[in-house]
């Protein structure tokens, strides 16, 4: 039986996979309590511990903006701690499943990004993920995601739900546009990918692309609500600026999925109306 080891128990993306890997073996899930990725010691201990055939690292330092003061904690745990995993993947010969982010890019580019365009993050949260990636090894597998929405977790979709039902307008970015991805559909891919013994990076991506101005009207459109009530605003004017630059596009092309083959996610619109339906049940 292959031993899964998947740590980020809590956020959204670790609470889409057990399910998802739940047919290639047995899963075990560790929140930051079992095992907190500032521990160097932890995470070797803990990996020899369980010995796994795979390790899905789902956790990460997420908040971006807080990733601008705390740039020593954003690299331990978003650079350190995968440098480490791939190192203990490399002594037992396990896989690594890393997940990365848009945010690697700059967002200069007039189209969509693809795997091996030149890469050059903005933030600190962006270059420690950055640094997470570089650390890898050639037969691990790099996922990168983008603007990821899940029933569980803390996410715009809730948000602008949130927002939506308090105050009659809302104001979103009209000027940033990128991939919205569902926790649940990335999962049932990362599981594809690993069954099928891809390696390297691959962007996994719901396909449809769309800016936070956008997006927050289909969020209302899905709920039944008049997404006119959404009004633009550039990055530039928003207040308080936000201490960490986002990249004005970081709409990601699943190139290497498409050429090695798989179909691409469902347009993003399909899992928002399940999703949306599922919080208002
Ligand atoms: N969210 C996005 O829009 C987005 C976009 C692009 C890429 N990504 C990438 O996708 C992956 C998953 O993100 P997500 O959206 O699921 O993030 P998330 O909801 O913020 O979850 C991150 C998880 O990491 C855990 N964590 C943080 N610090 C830790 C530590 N020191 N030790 C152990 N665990 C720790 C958190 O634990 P607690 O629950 O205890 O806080 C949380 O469960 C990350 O690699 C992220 O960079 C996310």
């Amino acid at each position: 039986m292959t031993n899964i080891l998947i740590i980020g128990k809590n956020g959204q993306v670790g609470q889409a996979l057990p399910s998802a890997l739940a047919h290639l073996g047995a899963v075990t899930v560790l929140d930051r309590q079992a095992l907190d990725l500032t521990d160097e010691h932890a995470l070797r201990q803990t990996i020899r511990s369980y010995q796994p055939q795979i390790i899905v690292n789902a956790a990460a330092f997420t908040a971006v903006d807080r990733a601008e003061d705390r740039p020593d904690l954003a690299y331990q745990i978003n650079a350190t701690a995968p440098a480490i995993m791939a190192q203990m993947a490399q002594e037992s010969d396990a896989l690594l499943v890393h997940y990365s982010t848009d945010y690697v890019f700059d967002g200069s580019k007039k189209s969509a990004y693809v795997e091996t365009d030149a890469v050059n993050p903005q933030s600190v949260y962006g270059a420690s993920k950055l640094a997470g990636e570089q650390a890898l090894r050639d037969v691990d597998l790099t996922v990168r995601i983008s603007w990821v929405c899940g029933f569980q977790g803390a996410n715009m979709v809730k948000t602008i739900l949130r927002i939506a039902a308090a105050q009659p307008e809302l104001t979103f970015v009209n000027d940033q546009i990128g991939n919205p991805t569902f926790a649940d559909d990335a999962a049932g891919m990362i599981a594809t990918l690993v069954e099928h013994e891809q390696r390297g990076i691959f962007h996994v991506t719901n396909q449809g692309a769309v800016s936070w101005h956008g997006f927050a009207q289909e969020v209302l459109r899905a709920a039944g609500l008049d997404p006119a009530r959404v009004a633009p605003v550039l990055t530039a004017d928003l207040q308080p600026p936000r201490p960490a630059p986002r990249p004005a596009n970081s709409v990601l092309e699943n190139a290497a999925l498409a050429q090695a083959g798989f179909t691409l996610l469902d347009d993003f619109r399909i899992p928002l109306a399940r999703l949306v339906r599922r919080l208002n049940q």
